[in-house]
């Protein structure tokens, strides 16, 4: 049941808030102090010890995984590979019997990802699953896992899974992070308080819908568009790329920001809509400049900035604002503006937003 929407997808960017409360449900403690995941308790001890984590997935799952290894990196002090379950399981990779290889996939269904998890198995890893399908093949061949709860996302793009699925790899990663001692009891009682406001500050932005709407008119006619980002926005820029192809048929890159010099910057012309994640972090004057640098060859800048931020209003040809927040759980703000901005266009563009040509909601072919 669509609701007052007019697609599931819709629906889905908006259950956002409620879907990610959910996410948390009963896995963390009042006073923050406490990260909880059932799933996972058995074989903490394995993963405490993780020489490193492999992450396989494919497609919106593959970004999340991608957001899991910084926050995996920079918390846990644990070397973590992030790979496309279709090329791991083709060739020959090295597995370890002290590997960690977590699947994260919301159907639980992708036939890549379940056949790379059964060769890892046979070779003697632990297997850990982020899924949102309960009882769904992937959680059923691994180990341990933890379930993502977002509930179930019929929109054939996943949005409200993605944000499920970075919350709980955010929650894994601070848990390890504490666990291994790289994380002080302040430092994680913080970050712990960062994330449940997350769904509050999700929320604001949802109400910026109807703005969001009209930035998105001046683009609909775009036939190519390009997404920047770093650090940790960087995944996300891929999944703003990814959104827009798959349900306005706009043909998008994403690319980490740095990498536009050596080559993307090419492409750009007064035709070319650049959406720039650019909020308030450690990189924020490395985003500036690249976006001076797109705006010295005309391109069109929409800039996802922090509230209040001046400096980039400037340059930018249009900003949408997101709540001050760490910079490890602005993945989970920046990707709601862009998940509206594929929205908009696509329906725009005339597009069938929930079920795209081409495209089925669980690939289970290989
Ligand atoms: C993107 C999308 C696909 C899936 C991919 C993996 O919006 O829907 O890229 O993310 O097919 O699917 P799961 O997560 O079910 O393994």
């Amino acid at each position: 049941d669509k609701g007052p929407y007019e697609h599931f997808m819709l629906k889905e960017i908006y259950e956002q808030p409620l879907s990610i409360e959910d996410t948390f449900r009963g896995r963390i403690s009042m006073d923050h102090s406490k990260i909880f995941l059932g799933g996972i308790i058995d074989v903490l001890p394995q993963i405490t010890q993780a020489n490193r984590i492999i992450i396989l997935a494919c497609g919106t799952s593959w970004h999340a995984g991608l957001v899991g290894e910084y926050l995996f990196e920079e918390f846990a002090r644990i070397p973590v590979e992030v790979e496309y379950a279709s090329e791991f399981r083709y060739r020959n990779p090295v597995i370890n019997k002290d590997d960690v290889i977590i699947a994260i996939s919301q159907s639980g269904e992708t036939a890549d990802t379940l056949a790379a998890i059964k060769m890892a198995k046979e070779q003697g890893a632990t297997i850990l699953g982020i899924c949102n399908v309960a009882g769904s093949s992937i959680p059923r061949e691994t180990h341990a896992g933890v379930y993502t709860h977002a509930g179930p996302e019929i929109g054939v793009a996943s949005t409200k899974a993605f944000t499920s699925q970075v919350t709980v790899l955010t929650m894994m990663s601070m848990l390890l992070g504490k666990t291994r001692g790289f994380l002080s009891k302040e430092e994680y009682t913080h970050l712990v308080g960062e994330l449940t406001q997350i769904p509050d500050k999700i929320r604001t932005i949802l109400q910026a819908d109807d703005e969001i709407k009209k930035i998105s008119e001046t683009y609909q006619h775009a036939t190519n568009a390009l997404y920047l980002g770093r650090g940790y926005l960087f995944p996300v820029a891929l999944e703003g790329a990814l959104k827009l192809k798959e349900i306005s048929y706009i043909h998008a890159e994403g690319y980490p920001a740095a990498e536009m010099k050596h080559g993307p910057i090419a492409l750009i012309d007064e035709n070319m809509p650049v959406f720039v994640l650019a909020t308030k972090d450690k990189s924020y004057e490395k985003i500036v400049s690249n976006i001076q640098e797109v705006k010295a060859r005309n391109g069109k800048v929409i800039a996802i900035v922090t509230k209040g931020d001046e400096v980039i209003k400037k340059m930018a040809d249009h900003v949408i604002e997101v709540p001050d927040c760490h910079e490890a759980v602005a993945p989970l703000l920046t990707v709601i503006p862009l998940q509206f901005i594929s929205y908009h266009i696509a329906v725009m563009r005339g597009c069938n937003v929930d079920q795209p040509r081409n495209l089925a909601k669980s690939v289970t072919v290989e």
